[in-house]
């Protein structure tokens, strides 16, 4: 049945390739070259149909076997299952070696996947030969949307090798049995799955308010940082404005504000934070009511913005009637042991400082929660764009999340991934100073990156593309920076990869710095 409507219509698809095997079926010329089955005929009815194991011979019987399955895969999606070997044998009328060669084949090609006691999958989709999509590239037009470096930092993830690019801790760092029971617990929990309120659950707000140092009603429930900022550059600036960014920064946060039609301007940073007096000029010249910054553990340098300048950082936005959002993304639960100064937002009781927070990196990637902390109106803004884009944040989460930060467990936690992450700086920190003596860095106290200054000129993509092929992966620096910049920079993230592992993707590292002197 399935086969008939699936094979007929379809170019290449010839009647030789199907046999009835039923009566009335014995149509002439099936099984001859030539002979296609008409697109669209209803004189074809839906009937189970079985390759003729009398016309062809064993050879062509795989080909056609195979070409049957190709067809059923390209019209499944991905991950989807085939029928049963049984079902197979009997609906395409072949062997069952027949059919597990052609299975074979197509495993081989990648088109196919079996799993032992599960059956057969489509591994990927196939590529429609009739498909013609190019129409879409004039409905499309010019692409608003601009991943900024990000689609770069989840494509190098997945690389084979050792990698120094990942930004969430590996699994062996976090807790996924205590997220997995919270989560099973959560969804067991009467009233799981209704909707939770707009702003997200009570008891979820006073854990972020409390973690900040602000009133539960300031607080909105988001899934994860980058949807809170995401929410809040939207909500706040119209298409075309101004952005100020600390440069380097958050490839994640240009990424938004690119795609949002605003346009970034970058301030300097030095190993103080953000430089004010620049700031102040920026805000002069562009009028810009918006900046964005990390002053605590920033990605990537790791940065701390000095308690000298918080003041003035505050005063900077305050005169140029402006707003900040601070991401403070991880830096409540990434410090190497130190206490985090607080959040900027606690020393500015008018409304000019947004808080992001967000537990993926202390967690679990997927546990995709975080918290906007705002005062004013600016907060129901926020939230209503929220509403607009999300309804709400899925409750199951956010009752994992309370389920979870309301153990003696998290603590504990927190400080065996602040005891590691201090433990993997240092060593990257160590085999940097050996491969690498050339190169300039600050060992962080917080966070999961160093920021690596390369002296004299390199191509940084270029770099981070020599790298991975020598087997270390690495994010170059022009995707966390704003604007033009001669300098020449890498950043090196320790979130993901063992401390045993640290040294040799250094080593590796330096000889592909190496062989790009000698060939710039
Ligand atoms: C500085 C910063 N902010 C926000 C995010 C967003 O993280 P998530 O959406 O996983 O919470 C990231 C992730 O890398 C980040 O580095």
């Amino acid at each position: 049945m399935l086969f008939a409507r699936k094979l007929r219509g379809k170019p290449g698809v010839q009647a030789g390739h199907l046999a009835s095997g039923l009566p009335g079926w014995e149509l002439p010329g099936w099984g001859l070259p030539g002979w296609e089955l008409p697109a669209e005929n209803p004189a074809f009815p839906p009937l189970p149909i079985a390759l003729s194991s009398v016309l062809i011979d064993k050879d062509s019987s795989i080909d056609r076997t195979v070409m049957a399955l190709r067809s059923l895969a390209e019209d499944r999606i991905f991950g989807e299952r085939l029928p049963s070997s049984r079902e197979l044998t009997a609906q395409l009328g072949v062997g069952p070696v027949t059919v597990r060669r052609a299975v074979g084949q197509l495993v081989a090609e990648g088109v196919l996947s079996t799993r032992p006691g599960a059956g057969t999958f489509v591994a990927r989709p196939t590529a429609r030969p009739d498909a013609d999509t190019a129409w879409q590239q004039v409905a499309l037009g010019a692409s608003p949307v601009d991943p900024a470096g990000l689609d770069l930092a989840f494509r190098l993830r997945s690389m084979d090798g050792l990698s120094l690019t990942g930004g969430y801790l590996d699994a062996g760092l976090r807790s996924d049995s205590r997220v997995a029971a919270a989560l099973g617990r959560a969804a067991r929990r009467p009233g799981a799955l209704e909707a939770p309120p707009m702003m997200g659950l009570q008891e979820l707000r006073h854990w972020f308010a409390t973690e900040l140092g602000v009133d539960a009603d300031d607080v909105l429930i988001t899934s994860g940082g980058q949807s809170a900022l995401s929410a809040t550059m939207r909500a706040i600036l119209p298409s075309g404005s101004p952005v100020l960014f600390e440069t380097p920064t958050y490839p994640g946060a240009l990424a938004v504000a690119r795609s949002a039609g605003l346009v970034p301007v970058p301030v300097p940073v030095d190993d103080k934070g953000i430089r004010v007096e620049f700031l102040e000029r920026a805000f002069q010249t562009t009028s810009a009511r918006l900046l964005y910054m990390q002053p605590t553990f920033a990605n990537p340098g790791g940065t701390v913005l000095d308690d000298s300048r918080r003041r003035e950082v505050i005063d900077a936005a305050t005169g140029a009637g402006a707003f900040i959002i601070e991401d403070d993304w991880a830096a409540r639960w990434l410090s190497h042991g130190q206490v985090p100064p607080p959040p900027l937002i606690r020393d500015d009781p008018h409304g000019h400082v947004i808080t992001l927070s967000s537990l993926t990196k202390a967690t679990a990637p997927s546990l995709r929660v975080g918290a906007i902390a705002a005062r004013g109106p600016v907060l129901q803004r926020v939230a209503n764009l929220r509403l607009v884009d999300e309804h709400f944040m899925a409750r199951p989460l956010q009752e994992a999340c309370v389920d979870l930060l309301s153990t003696s467990s998290w603590r504990t936690q927190v400080r065996v991934v602040a005891v590691t992450l201090r433990e993997r700086a240092s060593t990257l920190a160590v085999a940097l100073t050996r491969h690498l003596p050339e190169a300039r860095f600050t060992v962080p106290n917080g966070g999961i990156s160093i920021w690596l200054e390369l002296p004299g000129h390199h191509d940084e993509l270029s770099l981070s593309e020599r790298a991975a092929s020598m087997g270390v992966a690495v994010l170059p620096g022009q995707i966390f920076k704003v604007g033009e910049s001669d300098r020449s920079h890498l950043r090196l993230a320790f979130a993901s990869i063992e401390s045993r592992d640290i040294d040799r993707a250094v080593m590796l590292l330096s000889r592909a710095v190496r062989t790009g002197r000698h060939q710039e």
